[in-house]
C-alpha cells in the first residue's frame, strides 16, 4: 500500500514542535495547504501560493489557517496577515473594503490590545469578528501576531502598526470611512 505521507501530516512541519490546531487534524483542506508547502519545501517564498491553495479550498482565509501557514512556513503571523489582508484577491472572513486585525495575544493584551478592540467596537457599533453594514471596515482578532516588542500589535490593511493607542486606531478608522 502506498504511503499516505499527508495523512495527519507526519512530517509536515506546521504542528511540529507546537499546539496543532484542532482544524488542522483530519480536515482534507489542510492536506492540500500541506501538499503545497511540501512541494514548495517549506520556502517562505512560496506564501502567495500557500494562500491562494488556502482560499481555494476554505472560500476565504480566517486566523487559524494563517496561523497554520504561518508555522509551516516558519514566518511571523504579523508577515502572513500582511500578505493576506494586502492582496485584494485574499478575503478574511468578514471582508469589509478595511480590515484592521486587532491581536489579542498575551503580550498585546496586556499591554491594551483589549482597549483598543473595544474602543472600535464602540467606534464602529459591531463586534469584534463582523464587517460595518456599509462594508466599510472589517474588525478581526488575532492571537500572536508575531510581533509581540511593539505590543499592542494592530494590523491596519496589511500594514503592522506598535503600542497602538485605542485614540490612534480610531483616528485610523475614521481616515479611512472620510476617504
Ligand atoms: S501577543 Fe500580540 S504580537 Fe504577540
Amino acid at each position: 500500500m502506498p504511503s499516505t505521507s499527508v495523512q495527519s501530516a507526519p512530517n509536515a512541519k506546521p504542528v511540529q514542535g507546537t499546539s496543532k490546531s484542532p482544524k488542522a487534524e483530519g480536515d482534507r483542506r489542510f492536506k492540500k495547504i500541506d501538499i503545497t508547502m511540501k512541494r514548495n519545501q517549506y520556502r517562505s517564498d512560496a506564501l502567495i501560493e500557500v494562500l491562494h491553495v488556502a482560499q481555494e479550498a476554505f472560500g476565504y482565509l480566517e486566523e487559524d489557517t494563517l496561523t497554520y501557514i504561518a508555522r509551516g512556513l516558519k514566518l511571523p503571523l504579523s508577515r502572513v496577515y500582511g500578505v493576506a489582508t494586502f492582496y485584494h484577491l485574499f478575503s478574511l472572513k468578514p471582508n469589509g473594503a478595511h480590515t484592521c486585525v486587532v491581536c489579542m495575544g498575551t503580550a498585546c493584551y496586556v499591554k491594551g490590545g483589549g482597549k483598543v478592540v473595544a474602543a472600535l467596537e464602540k467606534e464602529l457599533g459591531i463586534e469584534v469578528g463582523s464587517t460595518t453594514e456599509d462594508d466599510q471596515v472589517s474588525l478581526m482578532a488575532a492571537r500572536c501576531l508575531g510581533a509581540c516588542g511593539i505590543a499592542p500589535a494592530v494590523v491596519f490593511d496589511g500594514s503592522i502598526a506598535g503600542k497602538v493607542e485605542p485614540e490612534a486606531a480610531i483616528a485610523k478608522i475614521r481616515a479611512w470611512q472620510s476617504s
